[in-house]
């Protein structure tokens, strides 16, 4: 094997810290960016330095610099100092519903921040590969004008051949996107040109939610592990609208770095794939109050807000069947309860870690 030299950006973070691990684990050296501009979004519940201190210690071959992928003078002098084969951009304002707070900062990481690593990328590293990490918001509500159904518990689509999800050919202009679905959809489109007019070795991974023990979840951002974290330590969670029956599919961090390395080693320039746990790992917020009690054994304090936020999907399923047909050697290899199980131990870890501070 040739160890590759791999960037990965939000590397404190939940999916940039898995692909950390993962790359080290075999054998590749790591350069890690992270600014912990998390904090800055969330406040202390969103700080990352905890992985990132977890992450010096599990890995090998890992070097972390405090970057801020918006500053593009030290982003060309990093891509100049250094030959990277493979970077993996995971750095981004992620909350649909934070970007309205801050419109300027939520457009110069996720839309700035993305086109500075890419236009150093071709200078320094043209032949690297380079996945980004998209989202669903890029389709803004069009997903919402798909016929449903209204279940006991949650939405579904009404029709069968809509059964499979959502898949890339759902249009993503003329939705109502939120800010950060419109800064995400801008990286978006100029990942995908870098791809098509330049001929460089790019993906676009639209993700759903995506989650996993790594996650700093927080109110705005990580709904699983933000909903764990209040049925474990307290707290009161709010539903917000479509009666809690809105319907999200998650994937585990690990498959979403087993997607990017199987791109990776077989890169096609400005795919674009919808990257999800599909229709097994869906849930509505009802059904994961009911899931999460269940786990936990404790009865989670909520309360329903009787407005849906704004541009926010009912029912969503992510098609990835363009991406297993790319890569047939993909699959979602952890269901729901192994999820929820893995994210309760890393919350309790976290805790005793905590007392044991105090
Ligand atoms: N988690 C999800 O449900 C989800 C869903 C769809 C798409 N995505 C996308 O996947 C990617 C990773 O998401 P995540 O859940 O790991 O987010 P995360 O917030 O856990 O990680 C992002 C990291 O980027 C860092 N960061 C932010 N701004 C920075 C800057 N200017 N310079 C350097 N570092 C900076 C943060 O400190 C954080 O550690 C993001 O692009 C996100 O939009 C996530």
């Amino acid at each position: 094997m040739k160890r590759m030299k791999v960037l990965v950006t939000g590397s404190n973070g939940l999916i940039g810290s898995e692909a950390v691990e993962h790359f080290d684990r075999q054998g590749h050296e790591i350069v890690g960016v992270d600014n912990n501009m998390r904090r800055l979004f969330f406040g202390a519940a969103g700080d990352t330095l905890w992985n990132l201190e977890r992450l010096k210690g599990v890995t090998k071959r890992f070097t972390h610099v405090a970057l801020d992928i918006r500053d593009r003078t030290v982003i060309e002098e990093l891509f100049r100092t250094q030959r990277f084969d493979l970077i993996v951009h995971c750095a981004a304002q992620p909350s649909h519903d934070k970007a309205r707070e801050i419109p300027l900062p939520d457009f110069e990481v996720n839309a700035l921040g993305t086109i500075n690593l890419l236009e150093a990328m071709r200078q320094h590293s043209p032949e690297a590969v380079f996945v980004f990490l998209s989202t669903n918001k890029v389709y803004g509500d069009a997903p919402n004008e798909i016929p449903l159904v209204e279940l006991e518990k949650r939405y579904d689509y009404a029709r069968v051949e809509d059964f499979a999800g959502i898949d890339e050919t759902c249009r993503i202009d003329q939705t109502m996107h939120s800010l950060f679905g419109a800064s995400k959809a801008a990286a978006d489109l100029v990942a995908q040109e870098y791809g098509r007019y330049f001929h460089m070795k790019v993906g676009i991974f639209r993700g759903g939610c995506l989650t996993g023990p790594a996650h700093s979840g927080v109110e705005l951002h990580g709904f699983l592990s933000y909903m764990v974290k209040v049925a474990s330590s307290g707290g009161k969670y709010c539903v917000f609208g479509y009666k809690g029956k809105q319907v999200r599919d998650n994937i585990h961090s690990h498959d979403v770095v087993r997607a990017i390395e199987e791109f990776a080693a077989n890169p096609r320039p400005g795919e674009v794939y919808n990257l999800g746990g599909g229709r097994a790992n869906s849930i509505s917020v009802l059904e994961a109050i009911e899931r999460i009690e269940q786990v936990t054994g404790r009865k989670l304090d909520w309360r329903y807000v009787d407005e849906a936020r704004k541009g926010d999907h009912i029912c969503y399923i992510s098609n990835v069947g363009k991406f297993q047909s790319h890569y047939p050697n993909w699959k979602v290899t952890r269901g729901l309860d192994a999820i929820l199980e893995e994210i309760i131990a890393s919350q309790r870890a976290q805790l005793a870690m905590h007392a044991h501070a105090r």
